[in-house]
């Protein structure tokens, strides 16, 4: 079980819960290993494989089935876990309910996984919380604030836990980073910091020229809400700028790379984030903080740990593929923290607060970005 305040031990074995909802609500202590946490997983593309090798291998979730609009997909999936599958959550809950008749439905299930695409979050958060089950959902909740607040007011009508998956909060080095950041005050106060996203593979071409997505809205979420997370403090300002790395993309107006410059509030503490569609030696993620006493970083696993000395100098394996490599044990642990959610009532520890002001320093960068000017956010 994952501690949410990044303590290095945790040997929680009973708690109360306060929340309610499709986990249930009582106010007896709950016996973490009692019984396993049941789960759909909805969306079976690509993070929904991930989500479904860490639900199958982790004995704290039973997954119930898999949901997916294309039926063939869900199929191929469930067949490879053992398990059914629905064309929507509302048939789950209802042949569910139907099958053990006389239990009720949500008693059978308790949670739904949602790995879909962002446009389809809010009215599945809306399908799933009416049917009473906690949700994960996939960061972001949405890209419209405005549509985040709703999708929280719906989770709160339905007296359900809403927890948006930021997964650099459960990976062990970004964890040691705000153990060593917040709680050890190891540098001191944090006067800037230097991060670094370099994307790997880098996207098709059809995909950058046709301009689906921009590099702001899509590669920056992360990372934003992790540093708002360590130095527990609100961006006040932003910048951003960008360019293309060829003619065919400047034409086009495709912006492949990118640079932000926050500000934040409290300690004025000035944070670089520097995007990139495009490393092409490997997936890059580096985080470098410097502070009065002293600086802290984060590097990049290699695929090996081997390396070659010789006469030609030193050589270090490549850097992991992609995020599903470099992230794979934050993965399992997001996804154990959702079973502490299901089965103790945890809290889970990102908030509407935390998805929003993601999303309102996303929307000021790309609003800087155009316009060329500071932004303020209020
Ligand atoms: N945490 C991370 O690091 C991370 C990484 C990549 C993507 N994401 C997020 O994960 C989400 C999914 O991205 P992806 O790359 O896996 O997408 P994808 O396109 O690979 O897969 C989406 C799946 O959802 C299914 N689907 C679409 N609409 C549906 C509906 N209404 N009901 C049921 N199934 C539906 C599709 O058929 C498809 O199988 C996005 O919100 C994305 O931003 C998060």
């Amino acid at each position: 079980m994952m501690d949410n305040n990044a303590s290095t031990t945790t040997t929680t074995t009973t708690t109360t819960t306060t929340t309610s909802g499709g986990g249930g609500s009582s106010s007896q202590p709950k016996r973490p290993y009692s019984r396993r946490a049941r789960v759909l997983l909805v969306g079976s593309g690509r993070m929904g494989q991930i989500r479904a090798k860490a639900i199958y291998s982790n004995p704290r979730f039973e997954l119930i089935g898999i949901v997916d609009s294309n039926v063939d997909a869900a199929m191929k999936l469930a067949e490879m876990y053992r398990t059914r599958h629905f064309p929507d959550i509302t048939m789950a809950v209802l042949e569910m309910n139907t099958t053990l008749f006389g239990i009720s439905a949500d008693r059978l299930i308790d949670g739904v996984i949602i790995s879909t695409p962002t446009s389809t979050h809010t009215s599945l958060i809306h399908e799933a919380a009416s049917n009473g089950l906690h949700i994960f959902i996939e960061k972001p909740v949405d890209e419209i604030a405005n549509k985040i607040r709703f999708a929280y007011a719906i989770a709160k009508k339905h007296k359900v836990q809403l927890c948006c998956g930021f997964q650099r909060r459960f990976d062990p080095s970004y964890r040691a980073l705000y153990q060593q950041v917040h709680t050890l005050k190891a540098i001191g106060t944090p006067l800037s910091a230097t991060i670094f996203f370099g994307d790997h593979p880098v996207p098709s071409r059809s995909f950058l020229l046709a301009g689906c997505g921009n590099i702001i809205s899509d590669c920056s979420a992360h990372d934003i809400d992790f540093i708002r997370w360590i130095l527990q403090d609100e961006v006040v300002s932003v910048y951003a700028t960008g360019m293309s790395s060829d003619e065919e993309l400047k034409e086009k107006k495709v912006i492949d790379n990118a640079t932000m410059v926050m500000k934040f509030g409290k300690a004025g503490t000035v944070v670089t984030l520097t995007l990139s569609r495009g490393a092409t030696y490997g997936y890059d993620q580096r985080c470098e903080i410097f502070g009065t006493h002293g600086l802290v970083s984060i590097t990049n696993p290699s695929e090996t740990c081997t390396h070659l000395a010789n006469g030609t100098g030193v050589h270090s394996p490549k850097l992991q593929h992609s995020f599903p490599q470099r992230f794979e044990l934050a993965f399992v642990n997001e996804l154990d923290a959702f079973a502490d959610t299901l089965l103790l009532g945890t809290l889970w520890p990102i908030t509407e607060k935390d998805c929003v002001a993601v999303q309102n320093v996303c929307d000021c960068a790309l609003e800087s970005c155009e316009s060329g000017e500071v932004v303020r956010i209020v």
